[in-house]
């Protein structure tokens, strides 16, 4: 098994970068709300060494967060990291007090003692700057901890107990803001808990063929392809692992973009002879999208028809044991809430939930441990095009969420023509990868133009571009005037239909990416 770290979730807004930072370093990592494991979980789980988050509670509350008490008895190292560092020092006898003294933000911390924390990266009496985020803070150590770091805020910036390997630093070593926090944290798995650092994706595509077979046995699966990136790494893995009894299933909405159907099918069928059922569903699902124009209604029927087809195709092929899914860790990892209330559906992005209920499948998801990038690296050691690996992100619903009010085929052939033309030029101007998203929005809305003598009464296309690191948040793409100008002008003239473009400049929040 690959050496493994637990990171045990106070509920910071942050914590998925700790992940982050030490597979980066090749470390493998899990995070898991703070109870939701018990003493047997966690001594199956086998962690090489602890890092506990930092979380928006304080210890000096009562009924706040604890580690559970067997972290500091598994003889491995700890890193506490915030209210990480506080809860750890509260449970092994020091104290922590609300201080008056809130800091937030860029802060430099002094090294006052070596620590095999600060090996080949910090020296004693070196600054270093460093990113702080508390209120709280300790006023006395526990027993066999010193000081090993101070700054002007925090003069118990940064503990140690070296004896027994325990560490807990006030600072989030897992933001940019902190410089050498990626470096520390590897540090603290490499030297202090002698983690390898063997966690590649050569590594891990060898591990995953192995979990498939062993998971699946003769079992006959299948997965549905999407045309986007996870699915499609999901479906040439499990191939790789078991061969023809992986059949995949492109239910074809008639939603996607110019070419991307072909693509698909020329891919899978063609490139890696993957056994691929096509089906065009269009029909169907344009017949019973006819009229509707409520977007939360488009996705509903969207999802429905989609499983409806999927599961008629699957049963058409004498049907299966597995379905195999791409989904992400992002989507695994259970968030701690400490607002108890649900948050408010924006829109629902789980178009296909239900399923794996409604088929009686066991599930196949070979990419659970995986983030989004990751999965791209696995897709580019599994030999997939550059084109698909990092293709921006596409919504599920596909184009039917990119055209406000009703949809019809010849509003979906108007927009495929016009985003074709924006990613082309896109691409053309070498901004593709600096772009999160990019497409092409068909406006329910005409108005007047003039094209050489003759007076023009079209739609209105809108261009949306977004910079954005998860999709939660996002930033309209500053644009060049000339290139917005260019799109715009070949748009008009080679888009029949369209007379008139738009820049869309709103972030997320308040507006959201899609406009649907
Ligand atoms: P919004 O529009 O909510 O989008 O800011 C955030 C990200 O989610 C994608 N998106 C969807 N993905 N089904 C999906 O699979 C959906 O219904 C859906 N709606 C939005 C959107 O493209 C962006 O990447």
């Amino acid at each position: 098994m690959t050496d493994r770290i637990l990171i045990l979730d106070f509920g910071s807004q942050v914590t998925q970068l700790i992940a982050r930072r030490l597979r980066e370093s090749g470390v493998y990592c899990e995070i898991h709300p703070f109870n939701r494991m018990d003493d047997a979980a966690i001594r199956a789980f086998a962690p090489k060494a602890v890092i506990l988050s930092g979380g928006p509670a304080s210890v000096t509350e009562v009924d706040t967060p604890r580690a559970p008490d067997l972290v500091f008895k598994l003889d491995v190292p700890v890193l506490g990291i915030c209210y990480g560092q506080q809860a750890m020092c509260a449970q092994l006898g020091g104290t922590v007090e609300t201080s008056d003294h809130r800091e937030f933000g860029k802060a430099d911390v002094e090294v006052k003692a070596p620590s095999k924390l600060f090996e080949g990266l910090w020296d004693k009496g070196g600054q270093y700057q460093v990113w702080m985020s508390h209120g709280d803070r300790v006023t006395r150590l526990p027993p066999g901890f010193r000081v090993i770091a101070t700054s002007p805020g925090a003069p118990f910036a940064i503990l140690a107990d070296e004896e027994r390997k325990f560490y807990g630093v006030m600072f989030h070593p897992e933001v940019v803001h902190t410089p050498d926090g990626g470096r520390l944290l590897e540090n603290f798995a490499k030297r202090i808990a002698g983690v390898k650092g063997d966690w590649t994706m050569k590594a891990f595509r060898a591990q995953a063929i192995e979990a498939i077979r062993r998971q699946v046995g003769k079992g006959k699966v299948i997965c549905g392809l999407s045309g986007g990136v996870d699915s499609s790494v999901a479906a040439v893995l499990i191939h790789e692992a078991i061969g023809d009894q992986l059949t995949c299933i492109f239910v074809d909405h008639g939603l996607l973009r110019q070419g991307e159907s072909e693509e698909v099918v020329r891919l899978f069928r063609g490139h890696y002879n993957i056994p691929l059922v096509h089906r065009d569903a269009s029909d169907l699902f344009l017949g019973r999208l006819a009229g509707v124009s409520d977007p939360e209604q488009k996705r509903k029927i969207i999802g429905s028809t989609f499983i409806d087809v999927f599961d008629e195709e699957a049963h058409k092929i004498g049907g299966a044991d597995f379905l195999a899914q791409g989904t992400l860790y992002p989507d695994v990892i259970e968030s701690v809430s400490f607002s108890g209330g649900p948050s408010v559906t924006i829109k629902s992005h789980h178009n296909v939930g239900g399923l794996p209920e409604r088929m009686k499948l066991k599930l196949v998801e070979p990419l659970r441990e995986l983030f989004k990038d990751e999965v791209r690296d696995l897709g580019r050691e599994l030999g997939l095009p550059e084109t698909l690996v990092g293709r921006h992100p596409f919504p599920g619903p596909g184009l039917a969420i990119r055209v406000p009010g009703t949809i019809d085929r010849a509003k979906l052939d108007i927009l495929r023509k016009a985003d074709a033309i924006y990613l082309e030029e896109i691409r053309k101007s070498g901004l593709y990868d600096k772009i999160w998203q990019a497409f092409a929005v068909l406006l329910p809305v005409r108005t007047v133009g003039v094209m050489g003598d003759g007076r023009t009464y079209d739609q209105v296309c809108g261009l949306r571009a977004v910079t954005s690191t998860d999709g939660m948040t996002a930033e309209s793409y500053p644009f060049e005037h000339a290139f917005l100008a260019r799109v715009a002008t070949r748009i008009i003239n080679e888009v029949k239909g369209i007379n008139r473009v738009v820049y869309d400049v709103t972030s997320k929040p308040p507006g959201t990416i899609e406009w649907e």
